[in-house]
């Protein structure tokens, strides 16, 4: 069973600027609620009640106000904090000790999701044993995401971040799923063009071993990357 999450809260949000500037885009309100409420409630109905979310240094304070110990919703909170952007599997050696020994899920903090069926395959990919897995939703702008090739019997083909040529209109969301060999493949990373480790070329590794595993959120299912206005 996976126990454990994270939630990645850092990044720049430069595509929301100016607004950005004084506030993470993670605690921009959608409806009555600040943004990182939403990946949070995933978790939790994921079942996972041991939460660390990793912000930008120098905005722990924005968010323990609002999200301090998790006490009030029966979880455990802590929190960490990341020096730069420097890729989403950063998450993995900043939360090495958070970790340990276990397996883990990560959640984009600028992510939402909503999907009849979800809280039943969430539940199903904590019960992950080894391997990887991550969740697929179609979209009309795939070039904007991590996109994933499926073939006619529904196996992993291809994997490329942010392709310029159609490949597929499956995008990766930011949901995903990990044994503890994380830790050691991100370490192994290295920087992509835009000088960050990637979270594609960590799924590439796991597709190689043939231990990655990929889901659709199904029909009548919404995923926002609300990553600009
Ligand atoms: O939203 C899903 C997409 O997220 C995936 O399809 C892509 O494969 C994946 O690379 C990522 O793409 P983005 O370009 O949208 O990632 P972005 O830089 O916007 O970061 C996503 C979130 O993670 C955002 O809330 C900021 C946070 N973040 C990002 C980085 C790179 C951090 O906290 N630290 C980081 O180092």
């Amino acid at each position: 069973m996976i126990k454990k999450g994270i939630i990645l809260a850092g990044g720049l949000g430069t595509r929301m600027g100016p607004l950005s500037k004084a506030v993470n885009k993670q605690l921009f309100p959608i409806y009555d609620k600040p943004l990182i409420f939403y990946p949070l409630s995933i978790l939790m109905l994921a079942g996972i009640k041991d939460i660390l979310i990793i912000v930008n240094k120098g905005q722990l304070s924005q968010f323990k106000k609002i999200l301090p110990n998790g006490e009030n919703l029966g979880i455990k909170i802590s929190y960490a904090q990341q020096e730069f952007p420097g890729g989403l599997p950063e998450a993995f050696i900043i939360g090495e000790k958070f970790i340990g020994k276990s397996k883990v899920a990560l959640i984009l903090g600028d992510n939402f999701f909503y999907g009849q069926s979800l809280t039943a395959k969430l539940k199903n990919c904590v019960k992950l044993t080894s391997g990887a897995k991550v969740f697929l939703h179609p979209v009309n702008n795939p070039s904007l995401y991590g996109v994933i090739k499926l073939n006619k019997n529904k196996k992993i083909q291809k994997i490329e971040e942010k392709p310029k040529r159609y490949l597929s209109n499956l995008a990766i969301t930011g949901l995903y799923f990990f044994d503890n060999n994380v830790i050691k493949y991100s370490k192994i990373l290295k920087p992509s063009k835009r000088k960050e480790i990637e979270i594609v070329d960590l799924l590439k590794k796991y597709n190689k071993k043939r231990k990655l595993s990929a889901e659709l959120i199904g029909r009548g299912g919404a995923w926002l990357d609300a990553g600009s206005i």
